[in-house]
């Protein structure tokens, strides 16, 4: 078994834009149309001055193994940002060309000026301005603040702190429960869990519930076959259920995120209301995010530390002896390896030069984390998995603007919690059989998931747990 990410396919050359300008997708042409009214269907981007992407990124061949490195070395070898020839990144919907930004200072600038680079149209590739304004991904400036300000009383650093504890025991009990098994499916009983049971506790999703409301989220992500319902089905019920919390929550309210948002829903006062909308969107933001991002996390990182034994021995060690400072940066570096959201999107809300392209107002921007985080610019050997890296500028989590990641500070500690018990307890993981992925629509922006890892896990015969 191998996770190397720099083990890819060969670089391909195929789809996808014929000589015509049609657009191959699953092998039907499918008309193309600039978007910005830039009329140059039929011309290859580098005739109009622009550096072509040359390979369909939204392709989801081209990450049936993981993210494709090789390729995106070749793309920052010819430019920061490149031109991509219109694709179709949701089946059946509508085509777009738009700018695809490789290199770590770029991605940190689109990030940060967010007056030029607008969030508004949402961060899939395909804008939906019908919620501009109406949640955290789809706003900027006052709009945004109103929101990110709401939300932020229950993720502060503090309040993550004193998660720390309930960390802890959802570790314990999900590694319970594994080790009397033996050997079990990594991510279906230790990856998934964890974030799930975090983000249940936050928001305040009754125990009971918590089954239902991920498979609904896995359903609108398209992450799991064993979602039920489709898509807009299961956002409906996804929405209706958080009607229905929200509820409940104002007759009785909890010391959770979701009573304190359900009160904000009919609070009058200007700056701290909410629209039915609103909440909605809060809560399949919340649910989503706070789960199959750090699933990921953590799935990668075991791959990672076992294709690299020698960093897994002295990761094991620091564990056993409390080396806080190794497991701290052993985190970052996870995160970093991961990447867990491929791609985010921006509009460009002027003409404006960025990394040598002459980007147009309206352009659709996207950032792809996997590459800036492996951009030679700005890592030392970034294709080594170094659990001491120090510093580490990963844009796992944003580049630092004002859409950084919300739940960055629970997301690490729940990568890190979760290694130090795993491997205080367990001397031995094994991996005993294929590792597959997933490849959900990239117009969902968080794409590429390890789906399976079997795994046997040998118990310490005196294991002792951190923090018990
Ligand atoms: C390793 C795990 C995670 C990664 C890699 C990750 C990554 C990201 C990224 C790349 C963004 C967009 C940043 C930007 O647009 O500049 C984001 C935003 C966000 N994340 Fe995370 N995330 C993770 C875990 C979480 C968790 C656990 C939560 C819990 C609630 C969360 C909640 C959010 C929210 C609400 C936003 C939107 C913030 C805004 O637009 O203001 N994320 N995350």
């Amino acid at each position: 078994m191998t996770s190397d990410p720099t083990r890819r396919q060969p670089l391909r050359s195929t789809p996808v834009v014929t000589e015509t300008g049609d657009q191959q997708l699953n092998g039907a042409a499918v008309p193309v149309a600039e978007p910005n009214d830039k009329a140059t269907m039929g011309t290859s981007a580098e005739t109009s001055g622009r550096t072509a992407v040359g390979v369909d990124l939204t392709d989801h061949d081209l990450y049936r193994g993981g993210f494709p490195h090789e390729l995106f070395v070749e793309l920052r070898g010819r430019g920061a940002v490149l031109w991509h020839a219109p694709a179709v990144p949701r089946p059946g919907g509508a085509s777009i060309g738009f700018w695809v930004v490789v290199r770590h200072a770029e991605v940190q600038r689109v990030s940060r000026d967010s007056e030029a680079f607008s969030a508004a149209d949402g961060p899939s590739i395909v804008a939906s301005p019908a919620l501009r304004g109406h949640t955290l991904t789809h706003s900027d400036g006052h709009d945004h603040t109103r929101l990110r300000t709401l939300i932020s009383a229950g993720f502060t650093p503090r309040m993550i702190g004193r998660l720390e504890d309930q960390i802890r025991i959802r570790t314990r009990e999900i590694l319970d429960v594994v080790a009397g098994m033996g050997e079990c499916e990594f991510v279906r009983d230790i990856a998934y869990l964890l974030p799930m049971q975090l983000i249940g506790d936050i928001i305040g999703i009754p125990e009971a519930d918590r089954s239902w409301v991920f498979a609904q989220t896995d359903a609108i992500i398209g992450g799991a076959s064993s979602a039920p319902v489709g898509a807009s089905e299961a956002e409906r019920q996804l929405f209706a259920y958080a009607q229905q919390l929200g509820e409940a929550k104002r007759r009785q309210p909890a010391d959770d995120v979701w009573s304190l948002l359900a009160a904000a829903e009919i609070d009058k006062n200007e700056g701290a209301s909410l629209s039915g909308l609103e909440l909605d969107f809060f809560f399949a933001i919340l649910s989503i995010a706070g789960s199959e991002t750090t699933r990921n996390a953590i799935s990668h990182g075991l791959l990672a530390l076992l294709d690299h034994p020698e960093q897994l021995a002295s990761l094991r060690a620091a564990s056993l002896g409390g080396d806080t400072h190794l497991l701290d940066t052993a985190t970052e570096e996870i995160i970093r390896w991961a990447s867990p959201v491929t791609c985010f999107s921006r509009s460009a809300t002027r003409d404006v030069e960025l990394g040598g392209a002459e980007i147009r107002a309206g352009d659709r921007v996207t950032v792809w984390y996997p590459s800036a985080n492996r951009d030679e610019r700005a890592f030392d050997d970034p294709f080594r998995f170094d659990i001491t890296r120090s510093p580490n500028p990963h844009v796992s989590f944003g580049g630092a603007g004002s859409h950084y990641c919300l739940g960055a500070h629970l997301a690490r500690r729940e990568v890190r919690v979760m290694f130090e018990q795993l491997l205080t307890r367990f001397e031995g993981i094994e991996v005993t059989g294929p590792v597959t992925h997933n490849v959900n629509g990239l117009a969902h922006s968080i794409a590429v998931s390890v789906k399976h890892v079997p795994v046997r896990l040998v118990t310490r015969p005196s294991s002792r747990t951190p923090g018990a």
